[in-house]
């Protein structure tokens, strides 16, 4: 059980904001904080490759935390300034040729579904959402099926979509792309310190996450995760002088482990902050973390149901923290400025038809009011937003 009084006092922003923008970026506990801040000023003093050079073995502590977060080793990981470009970093790497069908789910991110878009025009590669099942998430027993075609090169998709919904099953999926030796990769992006991630069990080959979001690290910081043996097979499209080392004029050589994937020159304090973050996650408790963020959830889920004009949104067996509701007669934006008023201070965030057109399309919906729940919330902030939203409902019924 998570002490909520702790977790509040360990992040500074609880009282300046009521934040269910979690999904965006989270608060930052202090620790955080403190670890970015005290290297930057290091760097002031000493220099900055000085300061990345004292900070040395730290450093390679988060590759170790990285690795803990997933059940992977740390020469599996590669951190990489965010999810997109640690997703890239696998997807563009995979040997994908023409007539190679890359599987997705209706709530893949607009973010990955234009790189296939790309390959599609690039390479001719061809692309096939997988249906859902009666609850809303992807069917197992439709994958399943498709997966016998050969032509089935890779299985990519969201663990938890940008705009909320299930929380895929993701280990049945990975055991049905394991069984028919297809690539998985898994976009863990919404799903870091959110929810239990354990590669082993989960069977994917590549994960891709990002530090600001559930992780509640710093922004500009990401990571990837990739298979060892894998890792060997793939040639990252971009290398430099990290990445591989020049042996004569016209000879390099790439280096053996995830690193292959990163880049040399990159935001170290940030690297240190995500290093914090998840060790932070860590003492916590992943699990004791995503069932307060159920229950708080849950509860949000229940109470915003009971108000006039408000349509919840989330469909799944198992649904995550992010919760989206629609207000009749009212854009999401407009319930996001309200919200977010001096007097509110309330900060939700709005998900675009453009940023899951598949998924939005099929649920005819342009836009969602996003609220993502996170363990340190308060039933403070749910009866806040609760009481925001129905003034909001009450004043459109008295304009009508
Ligand atoms: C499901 C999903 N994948 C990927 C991303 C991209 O993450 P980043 O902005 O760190 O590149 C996001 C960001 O919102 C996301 O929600």
């Amino acid at each position: 059980m998570l002490d909520l009084a702790r977790l509040r006092a360990d992040t500074p922003g609880t009282h300046d904001v009521v934040h269910f923008n979690n999904a965006g970026a989270s608060l930052m506990p202090r620790i955080v904080i403190d670890t970015v801040v005290e290297h930057v000023r290091e760097e002031a003093r000493l220099g900055g490759y000085e300061a990345a050079g004292a900070a040395a073995g730290r450093l390679e502590s988060v590759y170790v935390s990285v690795a803990r977060l997933l059940n992977a080793q740390p020469d599996e990981i590669a951190v990489i300034e965010n999810a997109t470009r640690a997703w890239d970093m696998a997807f563009y790497s995979l040997p994908l040729s023409a007539g190679d069908l890359v599987l997705t789910s209706a709530t893949e991110y607009a973010g990955n579904y234009i790189p296939y878009l790309q390959l599609q025009k690039q390479r001719g590669i061809r692309i096939e959402v997988i249906p859902n099942d009666g609850q809303g998430q992807v069917s197992v027993e439709a994958l399943q099926r498709r997966l016998t075609d050969p032509r089935v090169k890779l299985v990519s998709l969201p663990i938890i979509a940008t705009n909320g919904g299930p929380v895929q099953p993701v280990e049945a999926i990975g055991a049905a792309a394991r069984e028919a030796g297809v690539g998985f990769l898994l976009d863990a992006c919404q799903g870091a310190g959110h929810v239990p991630l354990d590669v082993k069990k989960i069977g994917c080959h590549m994960l891709a996450a990002t530090s600001r979001k559930y992780l509640r690290g710093p922004r500009g910081m990401g990571f990837l995760y990739i298979e060892r043996a894998l890792c060997a097979q793939l040639e990252p499209t971009f290398l430099d002088l990290h990445a591989a080392t020049l042996q004569t004029p016209d000879r390099f050589e790439i280096r053996g482990d995830a690193r292959r994937f990163e880049n040399w020159e990159c935001n170290v304090a940030a690297k240190l902050g995500m290093g914090a973050a998840i060790d932070y996650a860590l003492e916590l408790g992943i699990v004791p973390i995503w069932t307060r963020i159920q229950a708080l959830a849950g509860d949000l889920r229940e109470r915003l149901a009971q108000i006039d004009g408000v349509t919840l949104q989330d469909r799944g067996a198992v649904k995550s923290g992010i919760v989206t509701f629609t207000l009749d007669r009212c854009d999401s934006a407009d319930v996001q400025q309200w919200l977010a008023s001096q007097a509110r201070r309330i900060n939700v965030s709005r998900s675009t038809f453009q940023s899951t057109m598949l998924d939005m399309q099929m649920r005819g919906l342009r836009d969602v009011v996003r609220a993502s729940v996170h363990a340190y919330n308060s039933d403070e902030d749910i009866d806040a937003l609760v009481q925001a939203v129905q003034a909001m409902s009450r004043g459109i019924a008295h304009a009508r």
